[in-house]
């Protein structure tokens, strides 16, 4: 049986850092209310001329050096994002021609803050199915483009990178992508979305005026469902995989807030050290936190490790997927 092993992870961050004490000076809050609210002390800000095809773009790179790869060996490009350069066309198909991956397409996958795991899985299964044999996921994206610094419950929340993994077939049965559950509920769109721009509010002097070319959130309706969302997403994978606690080294959640990840791991009866953790460097990148989190604990995976992986985002989508590390 044919499986879907990563072989090589990266992140992507760029230099210019927003700390709470650079929003204290630009808006009404305080480093003690967003550090203990969030988790959250600083986040990282894309150039004006730069957006998620550049952030795309150095991630293949990266990965291809890092792993001897050949860029012709790639077969296809999934870029998980919400804030592409431009509505169309998407970002993948750019970050394939600017990075040299000449036998490769690329389409951009849209699920806001869950898009790394829906596009991991889909993804896995064109490997699983023999289709393809390598393929390279990315999570990508510019929220800062998207926020309004006049509105401190969302503007404090967000920054921007991403990472990226080289997805590869295997017909080792122990290690790669084991099972995942993905959800959705289109109700949600109502608490969490950039409505000006789109077909449905094209970009007029009111749609402008109105502010919809922000980012909208109910932070503390999605709070608790986000919670939810997510332990009870484990807990389907966990079932349905006869997992334990033990069977699983690290969660690796989506960045929104420091108290969902402790809460989720309240839930599950699962030691919160062993819950991936770097929201306070980075914030939350929507799409790009989970592989910048496995970018970073890199170095502390062992082959065979158990990870689940999970996220809740716009839309709303949310779920949770289990593999083991392959190197
Ligand atoms: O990633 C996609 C999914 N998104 C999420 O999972 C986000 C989920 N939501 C959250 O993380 C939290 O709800 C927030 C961080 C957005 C907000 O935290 P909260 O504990 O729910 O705060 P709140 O909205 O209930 O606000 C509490 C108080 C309010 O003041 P009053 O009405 O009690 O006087 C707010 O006006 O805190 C005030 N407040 C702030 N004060 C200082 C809100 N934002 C700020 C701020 N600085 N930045």
């Amino acid at each position: 049986m044919i499986k879907a092993i990563i072989s090589a992870v990266t992140g992507y961050v760029p230099e210019e850092v927003l700390s709470n004490q650079d929003l204290e000076r630009i808006m009404d809050t305080s480093n003690e209310w967003i550090t203990t609210r969030t988790g959250i002390k600083e986040r990282r800000i894309m150039p004006s001329d730069k957006a998620v095809t550049y952030i795309g773009t150095r991630i293949v790179q990266d990965l291809l050096k890092k792993s001897n790869t050949n860029p012709e060996e790639i077969d296809m490009v999934i870029c998980a994002t919400c804030s592409g350069d431009f509505i169309m066309p998407d970002s993948a198909n750019s970050i394939c021609y600017q990075s040299g991956l000449t036998e490769a397409f690329g389409f951009d996958l849209n699920a806001a803050c869950s898009g790394f795991l829906f596009a991991l899985h889909t993804a896995s299964q064109f490997i699983r199915s023999g289709t393809y044999q390598k393929v390279i996921v990315i999570g990508a994206e510019k929220m800062s483009a998207y926020m309004n610094y006049e509105d401190r419950t969302t503007s404090i929340l967000f920054g921007d990178g991403g990472g990226g993994v080289i997805l590869e077939a295997s017909t080792d049965s122990i290690y790669g992508i084991v099972d995942a559950v993905l959800k959705g509920d289109g109700s949600g769109y109502r608490y969490l979305n950039i409505r000006g721009g789109g077909s449905l509010h094209p970009l007029t002097e009111e749609s402008f005026a109105a502010k919809e070319h922000y980012l909208y959130q109910d932070g503390k309706r999605i709070f608790k469902r986000a919670i939810r969302g997510m332990y009870e997403a484990i807990d389907e994978v966990m079932k349905r995989n006869q997992l334990e606690n033990d069977d699983v080294d690290w969660i690796v959640p989506h960045q929104a807030n420091d108290r969902i990840l402790s809460s989720v791991a309240e839930h599950l009866n699962y030691p919160y050290e062993k819950v991936m953790n770097n929201i306070a460097k980075f914030g939350n990148t929507s799409a790009g936190t989970i592989p910048l989190c496995l970018w970073e604990y890199e170095d502390q995976l062992k082959k065979g490790d158990g990870l689940m992986l999970t996220a809740f985002g716009g839309g709303f989508t949310w779920g949770a997927l289990f593999l083991r590390w392959a190197y």
